[in-house]
């Protein structure tokens, strides 16, 4: 069936792009978006024709603002789990597929936006691009890989730092921090990331998904499988807190969050 969210382009011969295409949400995740991502992955990681796949937003404003906080906002523990777990299923396929795939971040890249975009195997970035792990303003905690794969890029000790303050960085400190590959201008940028693509899928197929396997082995994705399961049920158990109660409906609401337990004087 045709996706509703997403836009499949074909650029040049082997590339293929994917657009998160929600504009409403700034193309944020819900089930049913992660559902077609599902689908639309599996069937480019097994298309032979598609040699290099680009992963971006729709539009100049998002590349995704995060999971649906509309959405998560009155889920169970039980639904919070199954939501990651699907989220999961989606990056596995970003970060496993036997090509190289690209994350071209055009504009916010939040939450799971963030997540996606370390899931693929490099990101380039509009110079309009903002990453975060804003999930702790929320009352929760990254849920599509973020505790597992931000490190790998910018180290323990910077993702600690992000994912415990939630704070936004522009495209520049993301690529000096090691997060993005390149940063361009925006008039540019599609452009650029195409060739990136092009200059890819000139090369040997076969020599460059080897390549990709034993850099994602030798670079300790030991355990995968055991590490994002344990991330979904810590993910899950904070749905129903009141924290998570608090930051989800005030920001569907349009107003600060207050969570408890802080003295403010
Ligand atoms: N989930 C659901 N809806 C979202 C969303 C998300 N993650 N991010 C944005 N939207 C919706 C907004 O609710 C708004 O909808 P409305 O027009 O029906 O009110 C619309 O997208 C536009 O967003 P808005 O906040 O008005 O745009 P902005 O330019 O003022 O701010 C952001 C842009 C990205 C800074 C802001 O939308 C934001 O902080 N989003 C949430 C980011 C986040 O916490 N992501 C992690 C989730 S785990």
């Amino acid at each position: 069936m045709k996706p509703e969210n997403l836009l499949i382009e074909s650029a040049d011969p082997g590339i293929r792009i994917v657009k998160i295409a929600r504009p409403k949400a700034l193309n944020a995740l819900n089930t049913q978006t992660l559902q077609e991502l599902k689908e639309v992955l599996s069937a480019e990681a097994a298309n032979p024709e598609t040699r290099v796949l680009v992963l971006t937003g729709d539009g100049e404003k998002a590349f995704i603002a995060g999971a649906d906080i509309a959405e998560m906002k009155d889920m169970s523990t039980s639904q919070g789990v199954q939501f990651a777990q699907l989220g999961h299923e989606v990056t596995k396929l970003l970060e496993l597929m036997p090509k190289p795939t690209i994350a071209a971040v055009n504009g916010y890249a939040l939450g799971g936006g963030t997540e996606l975009a370390i899931s693929c195997d490099f990101i380039v970035a509009s110079d309009k691009a903002v990453f975060g792990q804003p999930e702790v303003a929320l009352g929760i905690i990254p849920g599509f890989g973020a505790t597992l794969r931000l490190s790998k890029f910018v180290g323990l000790p910077r993702a600690k730092e992000l994912i415990f303050s939630g704070r936004k960085l522009k495209a520049d400190e993301a690529k000096a921090l090691g997060l993005v590959n390149h940063v361009y201008p925006v008039a540019e940028f599609h452009e650029k990331a195409l060739g990136l693509a092009r200059e890819i899928a000139l090369q040997s197929h076969s020599a460059v998904a080897k390549a990709k396997d034993l850099l994602n082995e030798f670079s300790e994705s030991t355990g995968l499988n055991f590490k994002l399961d344990a991330e979904a049920q810590a993910f899950g158990r904070l749905f129903g807190s009141p924290d998570q109660r608090e930051g989800m409906s005030a920001f569907v609401e349009k107003r600060k969050a207050a969570f408890q337990g802080l003295a403010r004087g």
